[in-house]
């Protein structure tokens, strides 16, 4: 329950701590405040009093809440908690947030960049990481960030339902690949329709294709002797690394460079572009 609640918050565990003390003592402080408030009154205890009472105490609680979490450092988690229960009763709904899944399949450099970017953004909600390795790094980053994880397998998601419905049910409108190394099924590509992209770290067309990922693409760049390698961001269609090309970055390919210190290049220049050309496709 309480693992539940911190994902629905998105809070660590201190912080639900801290945000449950809060609820606890608010609310105890508005019911003494309620009493101590009718009391000066002098009304009997009956039907009115209490109606009296929980009307106070209603108007009351919010106050109390909001009071308390200063000390507890929990401010901010209460005036949107207030906000949204109060946008409930007067039918005014926040605008629903645009819910961005991650694919991805290692450390999940990029995945902690773009989850960092959209943090505090009123508009994108990175909603869940998806994955089909149980080692890989990004889970833990998810973990970390409280974000939802699927953990996909892949005879279901190449020849079975490709998970689309798990998908849509999650109400995901948007995906983004971020070091994911399986080709996206067709019916996937189909049911998000310019609505999937990803991240290469080549300059496409060049070094792209089946088996071209990570490593295998710095080792194929400096094998070719290229003096410019870079980055590729683009919509992903039905054939692998073929989308229309969105954004791309350079960076110099020099004589003394291994796939090490090329990958270093690469991965400073997806930290420094991708989640500021994701945002621009977002908003479009
Ligand atoms: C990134 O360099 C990304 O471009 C690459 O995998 C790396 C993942 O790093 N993607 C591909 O090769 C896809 N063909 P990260 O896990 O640290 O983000």
């Amino acid at each position: 329950m309480f693992q539940k609640l911190q994902r629905k918050w998105k809070v660590n565990s201190i912080s639900l701590v801290l945000i449950l003390v809060t609820f606890a003592t608010g609310g105890s402080l508005c019911g003494y405040l309620g009493k101590l408030l009718l009391g000066l009154t002098g009304l009997e205890k009956n039907i009115l009093w209490f109606i009296i009472y929980i009307i106070l105490v209603t108007l009351l609680w919010p106050l109390c809440v909001l009071v308390i979490s200063i000390p507890l450092g929990q401010f901010s988690f209460f005036k949107k908690y207030i906000t949204k229960i109060f946008g409930r009763f007067t039918g005014k709904k926040q605008p629903s947030k645009m819910r961005v899944a991650i694919f991805a399949s290692g450390a999940g450099s990029n995945a902690q960049k773009i989850i960092e970017h959209f943090k505090n953004s009123k508009t994108v909600e990175i909603a869940l990481i998806v994955c089909n390795q149980p080692n890989a790094g990004v889970l833990h980053i998810a973990n970390t960030y409280k974000i939802e994880t699927l953990l996909i397998e892949k005879e279901r998601f190449f020849k079975g339902d490709h998970y689309l419905n798990d998908l849509q049910l999650k109400n995901i409108h948007f995906i983004v690949l971020a070091g994911f190394l399986w080709k996206i099924p067709t019916a996937l590509v189909q049911a998000w329709p310019s609505k999937i992209v990803n991240i290469h770290p080549a300059l496409l067309p060049k070094f792209g294709g089946k088996g071209m990922y990570g490593n295998n693409v710095h080792q194929a760049v400096i094998e070719a002797g290229e003096t410019e390698s870079g980055i590729t961001i683009h919509f992903v269609d039905e054939v692998y690394d073929n989308g229309k090309i969105i954004f791309q970055a350079t960076c110099k390919v020099e004589p003394e460079d291994n796939t090490d210190s090329l990958a270093q290049k690469i991965h400073r220049l997806e930290h420094t572009h991708f989640p500021e050309e994701l945002e621009k496709v977002l908003m479009k």
